[in-house]
Formats: C-alpha cells, structure tokens, sequence
C-alpha cells in the first residue's frame, strides 16, 4: 500500500529535526519537508541537505523574504502594533506566512496531513493551525511535539542523539532562536530566570551598549504612503533596507527588549528579543505620523494599534477583523510621506529632525514668538463651553 504523505515545516532546529523521524517511524508516513525563507540567518543549503540526511523524501525551498516584508511586516508597521509594547511580533509575524506555504505545497503534493514543531506550550502552534484552519478548513494538522512523550529539551536532544540527528543545542546553550528578517526571539535556558540579566551569548544580532561604538550614527529614511522607500537617500529593496538597518541597528545595540509576556495559552514567559530594523523603522514612521496625522485619526489609530498587536499575537492574522482594520490603515497613511533623521547611540535611537510636504505643523500657529497667528481672545469662550458638563455636575452635587 502506498505511504500516506505529510508535509512538515521545516527549519533545521531540534524540534523539527526530531519530527521527521517521529513522522516516519512512529506515523508511518512519506515526509515532504518544507523550509520557509524568511530571511532567517541559517545556511538554507545545509538546512535542506540535513532534511534528506534524516529521512525526508523531499524538501522544498519557499523564498519568501520579500512577501514576508511587503504583506506582513510592513502593514504591521504602519498599524503601529506592538505586543505588550515591547514585541515588534517578528515570529507571530511569519506563522502565518509559513501557514499558507503549507497549504499551497500541501495541494500541490497531495498530501493528506501537514505538520509542524511547535511545542503545546506555545502560541506558534495557535497561529499555524488557526491559520491553516482559516486558509484550508479541510487540512489536517498533525503536531509531533503535541503527542510524543518527550517533554523538556533535554529529553529531545537525547532522542536526536539516538537517532543519529545532528543537533546544534548543547546542554550548556539550550536557547530556542527563532529568528526572521523582521526579528529574533530568543527563549529557554537561562532566560526561564527573570530575576536574571540575560547572558550576552543569547544575543545574535546586536551588539552589547558596552560594545557599542562610541560615537553616533545618523541614518535618514524616506517613507511615501507609511512605507519605507529610501536609506539614507538611496532606494532599496524591502529585504535590502531591512537587512542594512539591522546591520547598523545591531552594532549600536538598538532594538534589544526583555519581556515577561503574557502567552496565549495562559502562561507568561520570559522572552528576549532583538530587532534592530523594526525599532528604527517603528520610530521613524511613527515621528512622520506626528506630524501628519490629525488628532483624531492619530489618538483612534493608537487604540487600533493595540487590537492589531494582539490578533496577529493571537494567531487572528487571516481574519476578517484583521483584514478590516488594514483597510483602515490604508486611508490614514494617504499622507504619511516624507524623511526622518535618527541617531543611533549606545541602544538609543533618537530623532534628529523630519519633513513632509504633508505636515499639519503650523510654525504660525505654535510659535511663542513673532509671528504668531493664534487667536488668543477665542480661548477664553472655548474653555468655558469644554468645561461647562463639569461645572453642571459640580453645581449639582451641592
Ligand atoms: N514568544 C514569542 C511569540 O509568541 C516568540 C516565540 C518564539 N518561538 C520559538 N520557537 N523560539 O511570538
């Protein structure tokens, strides 16, 4: 009888490595192995070859860096969303990307089941499935990590060591990295301590303050429409500007955060993570819509934001609510055009200056000097009638 197919997402780590065998000997089935690129910063080449070395009948390269950036990242920047104010959403960011690659190579190979690594602790198993649900109700997911007895670290890398899976984690670095163009996410090991600093070797792409030069780096960037267009007066591709700025970015220890986050699964955790470009690009458009945006739009646009931040952390990325709320933001960014300067010192990123032929700053109307055009004498009725529903209420209470 013919072997029954699965395909996995694959990425090279320990969990994923170990799921191509359980797939085989424990499921019996045919492993098409399916690898993302999103930019993260593994030799994809040895990634593919180590697939096949451990059992897969076949493996697939998704290049997927530019869609990543373009649909994910960058609509995400220009909502405003962050998780819990700290999170740039770089891992919740690709799941569903790497959902719908799934789905597509799932099709095309026929398969019967798709998989993936995630742990049953974890959002990244919420995402893919509610986005595999969403793109394909008919898929049927199987989740290795869900159903095997295995349950630490510890007890993975001695089932990989038995099986002959080369594995990267030793007993002394027991971090899991996830990492994409958009950002890393670093967990386990020493960070389980939060009344601990995190050790500089669970860092990848930034640099230490200590390490940090000494002397400051200014970058200017050009947006039209809440997208960035230009690095320091040159046009460049999505993957190209982001993966400069998280050059620049990480050398002088921009982008680094520590958060103690509340997981979907009811657990908080404690999570590094480093994203250099984001901060940077976060910044910049945020400094342009300062001066762009009206009050209403820019104060409701921040309440948006929040919701925003945790659909996509909660796996809610193919979704109607979400696809809404884009329609949205699209409107507002009509006139988020123009270029910010911004210092980058010793983990600071700082605004130095910013233009927009769209700016709804009125030097005339601010001004404490010469100049001004305000009318004060329109201040005195104002107050009275914004202050009157007060001054009903405080008569009253007599
Ligand atoms: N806590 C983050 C999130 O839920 C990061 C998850 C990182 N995943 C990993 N396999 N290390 O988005």
């Amino acid at each position: 009888m013919k072997k029954k197919k699965v395909v996995l997402a694959y990425s090279g780590g320990l969990d994923t490595s170990v799921a191509i065998s359980w797939l085989k000997e424990k499921r019996n089935l045919e492993v098409v192995a399916l690898l993302v690129d999103l930019g993260q910063t593994s030799d994809l080449g040895m990634v593919k070859k180590k697939a096949l070395k451990i059992g897969a009948g076949r493996v697939y390269l998704a290049e997927a860096k530019e869609e990543f950036l373009r649909h994910y990242a960058y609509p995400t920047l220009k909502a405003g969303a962050i998780y819990e104010g700290k999170y740039f959403l770089a891992t919740a960011l690709g799941r569903p990307l790497i959902a719908k690659k799934l789905a597509e190579t799932a099709e095309r190979e026929k398969a019967d089941f798709v998989a993936h690594g995630c742990t049953g602790k974890g959002n990244d198993q919420v995402r893919f499935e509610v986005s595999l649900m969403a793109l394909n109700p008919k898929l049927k997911v199987i989740a290795p990590m869900r159903e095997w007895p295995i349950k630490s670290r510890e007890e993975a890398i001695a089932y990989a060591r038995k099986h002959k899976i080369p594995i990267e984690q030793t007993k002394e670095s027991p971090y899991s990295i996830d990492q994409n163009l958009w950002g890393t996410s670093i967990e386990c090991g020493l960070l389980e301590e939060p009344g601990r600093m995190p050790p500089e070797d669970a860092y990848r792409l930034t640099q230490s303050l200590e390490k940090a030069p000494d002397k400051a780096e200014t970058v200017e960037l050009e947006f039209k429409k809440g997208v960035p267009l230009k690095l320091n007066k040159k046009q460049l591709s999505p993957v190209k500007l982001v993966s400069a700025l998280n050059k620049i970015g990480g050398k002088h220890g921009v982008g680094r955060t520590d958060l103690v986050e509340n997981r979907l699964v009811g657990i908080k955790s404690r999570e590094i993570y480093e994203a250099p470009a984001a901060k940077i690009l976060y910044t910049a458009h945020r400094a342009l819509e300062e001066l762009t945006l009206g009050r209403e739009t820019f104060h409701f646009k921040e309440g948006l934001a929040l919701k925003y931040a945790e659909l996509i952390y909660c796996g809610y990325w193919v979704s109607p609510l979400k696809k809404a709320m884009d329609a949205f933001v699209e409107v507002t960014q009509k006139n988020v055009s123009g270029s910010v300067k911004l210092k980058l010192y010793k983990g600071n990123c700082e605004i130095v200056s910013r233009k927009s032929p769209f700016s709804l700053y009125k030097k005339s109307l601010a001004t404490y000097e010469k100049g001004d055009i305000f009318d004060r004498t329109l201040a005195e009725g104002f107050i009275k009638l914004w202050g009157l529903p007060l001054k009903v209420q405080a008569e009253n209470k007599k």
